[in-house]
């Protein structure tokens, strides 16, 4: 693991280490707070965040170290056009680690390819969100004691989530797990996940429109936001912005330990007076956020210590580079941004964009 880009670039034994010592930190936090003396992080947000760049920060506070980077690219270079693969070359120069938000799908990659530190993807567009996974991960974890054998509804934005994307990747792994997809027709899990993910790992799933009809069953609800900066059609996110909200009422027929999560923000889908519930674990979810960062951040500084080459740059060792294509996902990295097409095929034998996932099919002659 030299970056984490996709939560698919943790094995599960590193996965399992992460958890580990994020459960380790909590029990033992002043064992942890010189462990990054001297070290820095770059926190370099191209889109709005509280929790993902608030609990990076913190982290790296409580490990000893300091943090740099903007939370705003308007006050950076980038609003004089500078891409996002010089400012990796440049902030390389001056952290050790980097944590990047961006709104282009891939754009965490690309940088990984000419960063010389390691980088974490802390969100690309619609795409992935690997650390909200182990925050996921951990918090699960703790409330249920156990990652496996368990059934979780994912309700709202099944589409736009990229936190339903990177944890169904990550449950795929584990044993037991049965998914229930709650959503309306227009927000489904795009195809690629379901078939790619779900059932390619024999991870059951089933599909609902409501969430009554499969509350009793459930033992985590993972509650979402819609997207609304995701949406093209204005009028469509009004008609599903409030298709589901979660009331004490609708949690009246759920188990007595089922777990609520919700990555937040929140806006209508989960109404305040859920939260005094023992079940609604979303803020102490939040916590374990910045548990998970300072192991990930001490996971890959520890690697990177012992084997980062000199320049990563180039290397693009998850996939073929394919100059003759390119990719149709407007909101892909490479629409904007000069960096070398990359594809991949993946397990059903698709041929697809390694920085968004897009198809490339339809492209290939
Ligand atoms: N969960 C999450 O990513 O929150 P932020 O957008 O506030 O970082």
């Amino acid at each position: 693991m030299k970056h984490l880009i996709d939560s698919s670039d943790l094995s599960l034994a590193e996965e399992s280490a992460v958890i580990e010592l994020a459960l380790d930190i909590i029990s033992h936090r002043d064992a942890y707070r010189e462990k990054c003396r001297g070290r820095k992080l770059a926190t370099l947000f191209y889109e709005p965040s509280t929790r993902t760049r608030l609990s990076f920060t913190a982290a790296m506070m409580e490990l000893g170290g300091n943090v740099l980077g903007f939370a705003d690219a308007a006050s950076s270079s980038v609003s004089k056009g500078e891409t996002v693969t010089d400012t990796v070359r440049v902030v390389s120069c001056f952290a050790d680690i980097i944590a990047m938000r961006h709104f282009k799908e891939g754009a965490p990659l690309a940088a990984s390819h000419y960063a010389t530190v390691p980088v974490i993807n802390a969100g690309d567009g619609s795409h992935a969100h690997p650390t909200q996974t182990l925050t996921d991960l951990l918090t699960i974890r703790r409330e249920k004691g156990r990652i496996d054998n368990l059934t979780i509804g994912f309700c709202g934005d099944l589409r736009y989530g990229r936190t339903v994307h990177s944890l169904l990747r990550a449950l795929s792994r584990h044993s037991g797990i049965e998914v229930v997809l709650i959503s309306p027709e227009e927000l489904r899990l795009p195809e690629y996940i379901l078939h790619n993910v779900c059932e390619r790992h024999n991870m059951p799933v089933s599909e609902v429109r409501t969430m009554e009809e499969v509350m009793p069953r459930l033992d985590v609800l993972y509650m979402t936001r819609v997207q609304k900066e995701r949406f093209t059609d204005e009028a469509q996110f009004e008609r599903l912005r409030d298709t589901y909200i979660l009331t004490p009422e609708k949690l009246s027929s759920a188990k007595s330990d089922m777990v609520v999560l919700h990555p937040l923000p929140r806006v209508n889908e989960i109404t305040q007076s859920v939260d005094s519930d023992p079940r609604a674990a979303y803020f102490r979810q939040v916590e374990n956020g910045k548990f998970v960062r300072m192991a990930l951040i001490c996971k890959l500084l520890e690697e990177a210590d012992a084997t980062m080459k000199p320049a990563a740059a180039q290397q693009h060792e998850n996939g073929c580079r394919c100059e003759a294509m390119h990719c149709s996902n407007p909101v892909c990295i490479t629409a904007t941004e000069d960096v070398a097409p990359l594809f991949h095929r993946d397990e059903n034998g698709t041929l697809r964009c390694a920085y968004c996932e897009a198809s490339a099919d339809a492209e290939a002659k």
